[in-house]
């Protein structure tokens, strides 16, 4: 066997079985992964593992498979039928528990409903759901008839939604009437209704009831669910689809205005799924597994809905805010469905740890067996709370690093396999298959402790196919930096074990809250307001979300700067990207950094409202701006403005 060399030094720690199949995975990847798909029901099996010609990979080319078929069906025939699938908890304080047999009964109507809307393979549709059964099922009914989802965000704005639903073409929307989030109604209808009048595409929208508020139904094009089920079947044939028939898009920011939709594939994203789900959690399909993030995200649509119910397990899903109507809320939801592996943000976790720990005292938490955080970067203060009095000293956390386009989680211990010893705010390792590595600009490894890019610098099955509508898009974002490697926009080091910690991103992309946000989006958003001439976003480093949304902003020549008019800035915003994008602190300025060639220098803005050093401005055409910066943002500091 050649020599290997492994991304990390293996004599600090006894963990001989999961090295072993990590290096099994890199040097005969073909039949690593071969091994792997063959635990999925494929209808017919691939004629070719990888076919990667870069930077496109192809995986399990030539087999067909049916991702509604392996979450539901082989489970709905086997004594799992009874068996809980979804246990889903209402913000009100409903519940519905869903058994396999439910969810396939449930699958297969509302894939006849689809039909029946005249929605067939590769047609798009695009849900706009709050967190209730209707969003997976209708997830599940689109692949089971070869349609492609991209669920839209229920917290995102009007604009949002109808530039994700104009970009896919969708031809089908669902939405609810509302949905509830901390006692109030999210208005859905009404918000789908206003991006509507921008959406050619969309011949049909059905819409669920959910929080009984009076909708307008616009034209003869909008029905009810309700009314549509009555005449649904109850069976419909699950569509085999290719191997790289595309399974779902799904948008998210990145360094220009306009949101990237990311394609996922059916086969290579189910099989990653699969394994690192098992490698991660351990997940089984005894577990009952809690994630908290939202379905809109990758997070959600990999562990809400794909990894548990492909497992047999049972998923649990909650509709509203964690700490409504008190802080008592998810530890009550933990203790009542018995949850046993418990997967949610470090943002989270922070403002758990706010409210003290008595509150975790009341409840019985013995179920838990494993821990895991995601989406951004955890302090080791937070990992610790976490470990201590969430997971009582027993429960191992896994810090999971992955991200839209990478379908699954790519660095994070694997108790599943074995764990290797934790180090609190480190993801440690990467997943077998998975060739990690931390470059410097010239695209060569940086030294230990040194700080550099991350990059992955081969293909994985659960890798994005793609960005909807944009190869050359898809090659500039992630394969020209570094030509031949993967590059993930985010910061990295390795400490002297080899273990990775993630120290943030390396490009213009927010994370506020565990949300990604491009600062170019909210700029192009920021900008439309009649009054805002020019504007800048930056991250401001937070205590509770980790980064916090700042603009600067030069009005428009006449205008005068006012706290209303600041509002007005927020509910413009709030409006059209929903209330994840809402700034913190708007500044008004009378000019922006720019260098010579007229770009904003965000470097600067960034240091004014972190309140660190500066740096080095010489590259700026006119330094008086940075004073003036400076200077507004000192006078703001006083008092005089801030707020949303
Ligand atoms: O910066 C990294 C951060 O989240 C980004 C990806 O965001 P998104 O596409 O929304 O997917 C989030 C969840 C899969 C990454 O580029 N990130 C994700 N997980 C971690 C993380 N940062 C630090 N630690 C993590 N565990």
């Amino acid at each position: 066997m050649a020599e290997l060399s492994l991304p990390f030094e293996t004599r600090y720690f006894p963990v001989k079985k999961f090295l072993d199949m990590y290096q099994k995975s890199l040097e005969e990847p073909e039949e690593f992964w071969a091994e792997e798909a063959r635990q999925l029901d494929w209808f017919r099996t691939w004629d070719k593992v990888l076919e990667w010609k870069p930077p496109f990979a192809r995986w399990f080319v030539g087999g067909m498979l049916n991702a509604s078929h392996i979450c539901v069906d082989r489970h709905a025939k086997s004594w799992r039928r009874s068996k809980v699938a979804i246990y889903w908890e209402g913000e009100p304080g409903d519940s519905r528990v869903l058994s396999y047999s439910t969810l396939y009964r449930e699958v297969n109507r509302c894939a006849s409903v689809l039909r029946k809307c005249g929605i067939g393979k590769g047609d798009k549709v695009a849900l706009y759901l709050p967190m209730i059964p209707e969003l997976p099922i209708f997830m599940l009914a689109c692949a089971r008839i070869g349609a492609i989802h991209t669920v839209v965000f229920s917290g995102f704005g009007a604009l949002a939604l109808a530039d994700r639903v104009n970009d896919i073409e969708a031809k089908l929307l669902v939405t609810a009437d509302g949905g509830f989030r901390r006692g109030k109604i999210v208005p859905l209808k009404s918000i789908a209704d206003e991006a509507l009048t921008k959406c050619p595409s969309v011949e049909k929208v059905i819409v669920v009831k959910r929080a009984g508020v009076s909708v307008t139904m616009k034209s003869p094009k909008e029905s009810w669910l309700d009314d549509l089920l009555e005449e649904a079947a109850l069976f419909v044939e699950p569509e085999p689809v290719e191997s790289n028939h595309p399974l779902y898009v799904l948008y998210t920011s990145g360094t220009t205005g306009k949101p990237k939709g990311v394609i996922h594939s059916t086969g290579g994203y189910l099989v990653h799924n699969c394994s690192a789900y098992r490698w991660v959690f351990n997940l089984q399909e005894e577990s009952v597994y809690w994630c908290t993030a939202d379905i809109g995200w990758v997070t959600g649509h990999s562990s809400i809905v794909y990894a548990p119910l492909a497992h047999g397990a049972a998923t649990v899903i909650y509709e509203g805010a964690p700490d409504y109507p008190t802080i008592e809320r998810w530890w009550d939801i933990i203790e009542k469905y018995g949850v046993t592996i418990f997967y949610t943000s470090p943002t989270a976790i922070r403002k758990f740890m706010g409210y003290g720990d008595e509150m975790l005292k009341k409840h019985d938490l013995s179920s838990l067996e494993l821990l895991g955080s995601v989406g951004e970067p955890i302090n080791p203060e937070a990992w610790l709370w976490f470990y201590r009095y969430v997971g009582g000293g027993s429960c191992p956390i896994v810090d999971t690093w992955g991200q839209t386009e990478t379908g699954s989680a790519l660095i994070s211990p694997c108790p599943g396999i074995e764990c290797v010893p934790l180090k609190p705010g480190s993801v440690t390792l990467p997943l077998p298959g998975v060739d990690a590595d931390v470059v410097g600009e010239d695209g060569k490894p940086v030294p230990m402790e040194q700080r550099g890019f991350l990059v992955i610098k081969r293909p994985w099955p659960g890798m994005l196919l793609g960005i909807h509508g944009g190869p050359e898009r898809y090659k500039k974002a992630y394969w020209s930096r570094f030509p031949g490697v993967y590059y993930t926009g985010d910061y990295a080091v390795r400490d002297e074990d080899g273990y990775f910690w993630i120290l943030g991103r390396a490009d213009e992309v927010l994370k506020v809250a565990g949300h990604r946000i491009g600062t170019a989006e909210l700029e192009d958003v920021a900008i439309s307001h009649p009054q805002i001439a020019e504007a800048a976003v930056v991250g401001k480093l937070h205590p509770v979300k980790g980064e916090s949304i700042v603009i600067f902003a030069r009005l428009e020549e006449g205008v005068t700067p006012s706290p209303d008019l600041k509002k007005d800035l927020a509910g413009h915003i709030r409006k059209a990207l929903g209330p994840v994008a809402v700034p913190d602190e708007v500044y008004f300025v009378a000019k922006l950094p720019k260098t010579r060639s007229g770009t904003v220098m965000r470097r600067v803005l960034k240091a004014v409202a972190n309140n660190t050093s500066l740096g080095d401005l010489t590259a700026l055409e006119d330094e008086s701006s940075v004073e003036e910066i400076i200077k507004a943002y000192q006078e703001l500091k006083k008092g005089e403005v801030k707020k949303k």
